[in-house]
């Protein structure tokens, strides 16, 4: 029950064999930066690095900062636009001779609390949402994923709600906790008036720093931190790409 799980993401690109029933990691993971510009070609080259690293030969889940529809990915926000249309799944497949499954980074998240992280066990409608390089959303009902929601785009103020409270923006602009909480704390708000989740989880690069921000947050809806920190999205791919064991 091992599968690799890797997580491309706008600044890094990490992987891992991952045992999908516990979610341990089974070595340390690897990390290479994006390629800039992260065209396709580029991307799946550094993909194919991971994939050596390991010496993998098996199945393989692989998360992508964009919507993806059966291994196509549909829009382009923090990667080269090139890969819009682009069917992603087959190129890594063709790269590495494994089977790949593609999907959202978040979904992915998402899924791997939902089996063994902050969400387990959890019914109702919980939303995961990942501060990284951009937002991503993963929404569940009854456990049950409603994919690419991409609700990380939301217009707050006549902006996107990543380009005014992803974590690169509070590093970037050097927003100091109590600031960049304000902005989650609205963006949450406008989250809750939507979906009035029972639960929200909190992912992404940020989430390793959740002691500096999460007794800021004032929603209603309980908040959590992701318990898989920033492996959520590596070990959530494996979990995804189960299907392919069978
Ligand atoms: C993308 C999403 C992605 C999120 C986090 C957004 O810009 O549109 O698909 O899940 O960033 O990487």
């Amino acid at each position: 029950m091992e599968i690799l799980g890797i997580d491309i993401g706008g600044s890094g690109i990490k992987g891992a064999p991952v045992n999908v029933t516990t979610g341990e990691l089974l070595a340390e993971r690897y990390r290479l930066e994006t390629p800039q510009p992260s065209t396709p070609a580029a991307v799946v080259a550094t993909v194919a690095e991971v994939v050596q690293h390991f010496n993998w030969k098996g199945p393989i889940g692989c998360t992508f900062p964009a919507v993806v529809k059966q291994g196509v990915v549909y829009s382009a926000a923090n990667v080269d636009e090139s890969w819009i249309g682009t069917n992603g799944q087959k190129l890594i497949t063709q790269q590495t001779n494994c089977p790949v499954i593609l999907l959202n980074d978040a979904d992915a998240a998402g899924m791997a609390e939902m089996a063994l992280g902050a969400g387990r066990g959890q019914s109702g409608v919980v939303i995961m949402i990942t501060f990284g390089t951009g937002i991503g959303s993963a929404i569940f009902c009854n456990g049950v994923l409603l994919p690419n929601t991409e609700f990380g785009h939301l217009v707050i103020r006549g902006r996107d709600a990543e380009d005014r409270a992803s974590d690169r923006v509070r590093q970037e602009a050097l927003l100091k906790w109590k600031k960049w909480a304000r902005r989650v704390n609205e963006y949450l708000g406008h989250m809750e008036r939507l979906f009035s989740p029972d639960l929200f989880i909190i992912g992404g690069g940020v989430s390793k720093k959740h002691e500096k921000f999460l007794p800021l947050l004032t929603t209603k809806a309980a908040v959590v931190s992701a318990q898989m920190l920033n492996e959520a999205g590596i070990i959530g791919a494996a979990i995804a790409a189960k299907p392919l064991l069978a």
